[in-house]
Order: C-alpha cells, then structure tokens, then sequence
C-alpha cells in the first residue's frame, strides 16, 4: 500500500512519519513545492523519491495538480497525508482522491484554522490548544476530524516552548492514526 506525504517546510512531521516502525504503508514519495525546503534533504537520506516543483512554472493549479495526480498514478498512491503543505489543495486532487487526503493540524480545530495556527493561539492568551488530523475538504483547515489531542498552554511558556510542545504531539500522533486509517480501510 502507498502512499506520498506532501510538505513544504522543515519535514519534522515527514520524519515522524518515515521513521515508524511499524508503518502500515510505504511512503512512496515527497511531493514538494518548495525547491530549498529541509524536507528534502530528509527524503534523501532515507533514499524516499520526491516530487519537486514549482507552482510559478505552471499556468495553473488546476496544472500542478494534473502534473501531480498523473506522478501519483504512476506508482500506483492510494493515500495522501499533508504534513505542512503550505497550499490549498484543489478540486483537481481532491477529485481525484476522494476521502484519501489527510491534513494535520497545530491546533484544536475549529479553533484557529488558517495560518500561524500556534501563534494564534499563544497571542489570544487561552490556556489549552492542541493537535487536529483532519480529512480535506475545499474549505481551509474544515474537513471532517479524524483524531484531536489537547495540548496545555502554560503561563511561562513562549511561542518556542509552545510549538515544541505541539510537535511533540504531533509526531505521536500522526503516524499512529495513519496506521489506524489503514488498518480500518481496504486500500
Ligand atoms: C506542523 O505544525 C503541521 O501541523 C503544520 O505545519 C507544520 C509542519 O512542520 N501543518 P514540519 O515541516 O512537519 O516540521
């Protein structure tokens, strides 16, 4: 069973993903859309294909996606998980993988979607956020919720401790819903 991860940052997320042990699908490739992005460097040391491109190249999403979808074909994905993939995704994708695209999250959605998820939540002075993996839909960050974790805010933390804090969730919890996504699904 395979799968590709779509990222363009710095590919903790990815790494969390690659590194489990028991990992019920293999992560076939990177899609990245950021040509100098740390993601990379990780793909390439454990020897996982990437898919690098830039969106300026093309008239379109509608064309990166197309572009996209027929490399995915290629090896035969059947699932997608975005781990900081800084695009909306489309209807061209998501048509072409209905109910197969997963998203995660730094924070417990519906609270603070969008950007800046863990500096929204640290400057709106609440005392708990939190970690959502989500399907996604065409709206930003508001497809059906598959697993949340609450993560506390201290008073002493900064912006630094708080999202060290969330990744460390995050990368618990993602890759274990991965595998319970794909245990629970036929293909
Ligand atoms: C993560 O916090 C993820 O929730 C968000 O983007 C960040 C990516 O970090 N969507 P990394 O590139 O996986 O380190």
């Amino acid at each position: 069973l395979k799968a590709a991860v779509f990222a363009s940052g710095a590919g903790s997320n990815f790494q969390a993903i690659i590194e489990k042990r028991d990992l019920a699908c293999e992560i076939a490739l990177l899609i990245c859309d950021k040509q100098n992005a740390g993601v990379i460097e990780i793909a390439k040391k454990h020897q996982i294909p990437t898919f690098i491109f830039s969106a300026k190249e093309f008239a379109s999403k509608q064309a990166f996606e197309e572009k996209i979808v027929s490399e995915l074909r290629k090896i035969e994905v059947s699932w997608i998980f975005l781990a900081g993939y800084m695009r909306i995704v489309g209807s061209t994708l998501l048509q072409a993988f209905p109910g197969k695209i997963v998203n995660i999250h730094p924070s417990f959605l519906p609270n603070f979607p969008g950007k800046d998820a863990i500096e929204q939540a640290y400057q709106a002075g609440v005392n708990t956020t939190g970690v959502t993996v989500h399907y996604i839909d065409e709206g930003i960050d508001t497809g059906p919720i598959i697993a949340q974790e609450s993560v506390a805010i201290y008073s002493e933390d900064t912006e630094e401790t708080l999202k060290k804090r969330i990744q460390e969730v995050e990368h618990e919890l993602y890759p274990n819903v991965i595998n319970q996504l794909l245990q629970q699904s036929e293909g």
